[in-house]
């Protein structure tokens, strides 16, 4: 039985619901008025206002320098869309770190100028008094484990983690944190199959995976990587669902073509 049709407002209620019916959780990243009215009207289950804003949108290397503000003005352009979907957004970079307080305070300025769902935010322990805080203000929080791109400057890499046992003992030991926390999910992000599969199993709350494998609960993609806009990025667990940037780039190659020739506009294209 699918729990998600003709449900006019997906909450995290609903997502605990398909984790215990079996039906899989579908999330995309969104970041933008026009996208988001295109993947509500598309069904799609939860919308993350990623800091990967800070890549796809931005140009940035890394997503450290998106701003509170930046991701307030991406959120408010997602909630103006979208009526079904439930809309999650990253707390950024530096924002929650070391300070419940700072984190408290970073979680209610989204919620309220964007009008948002829930925060994500990335680790397990080590932001535990943060999470707690944000809950007991009544705001629902998604968990962040395995590859957590904030921390770049201190694994130095994107690759796959938690290969090593004790680094998988570590990201079990956080799930169950997050879990017992409060958390309504746990975004798992570039870890074994195996692994993923194994903390999907043990813990009660939905498992979100991205380069995860198959057995977790739902699935995120980067927009702009699943659309094909972004040709260099191309890692194993991405699937590309459209070649966006040679539709593109025809496209514009088309009115380039035709504002030069002098074939654009035409008689029926001018007043
Ligand atoms: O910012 C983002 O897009 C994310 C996803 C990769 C899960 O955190």
């Amino acid at each position: 039985m699918q729990v998600t049709k003709n449900i006019p407002k997906i909450t995290t209620h609903v997502l605990q619901e398909m984790k215990l019916k079996g039906e899989k959780i579908a999330m995309l990243t969104g970041y933008d008025y026009s996208v988001a009215r295109l993947l509500d009207e598309a069904g799609i289950d939860v919308i993350l206002v990623g800091d990967s804003a800070s890549n796809v949108m931005a140009g940035h290397k890394t997503t450290l320098p998106i701003t509170i503000d930046q991701m307030i003005y991406h959120a408010s352009s997602v909630m103006r869309a979208v009526k079904r979907a439930l809309v999650v957004v990253d707390l950024p970079f530096g924002s929650y770190q070391g300070n419940s307080k700072e984190a408290l305070h970073t979680a209610i300025r989204i919620m309220k100028e964007s009008g948002c769902n829930a925060i994500k935010l990335e680790g397990g322990a080590e932001v535990k008094e943060s999470i707690d805080r944000i809950l007991s203000a009544g705001i629902p929080v998604l968990g962040h484990l395995g590859l957590t791109p904030q921390s770049i400057n201190k694994f130095g890499t994107y690759v796959v983690r938690a290969t090593e046992e004790r680094e998988a003992e570590k990201l079990r030991r956080d799930a169950k944190i997050l879990e017992e926390a409060g958390c309504f999910g746990i975004v798992l992000e570039k870890i074994p199959a195996a692994l993923a599969a194994e903390v999907t199993d043990s813990v009660k709350i939905p498992t979100i995976g991205i380069g995860a494998g198959s057995h977790v609960d739902g699935q995120v993609l980067v927009l702009h990587d699943m659309l094909g806009i972004n040709q260099e990025f191309s890692p194993r667990f991405l699937r590309r669902y459209h070649n966006l940037h040679d539709e593109m780039i025809k496209a514009f190659l088309a009115y380039i073509h035709d504002v030069k020739s002098g074939e654009f506009p035409n008689e029926r294209e001018q007043y």
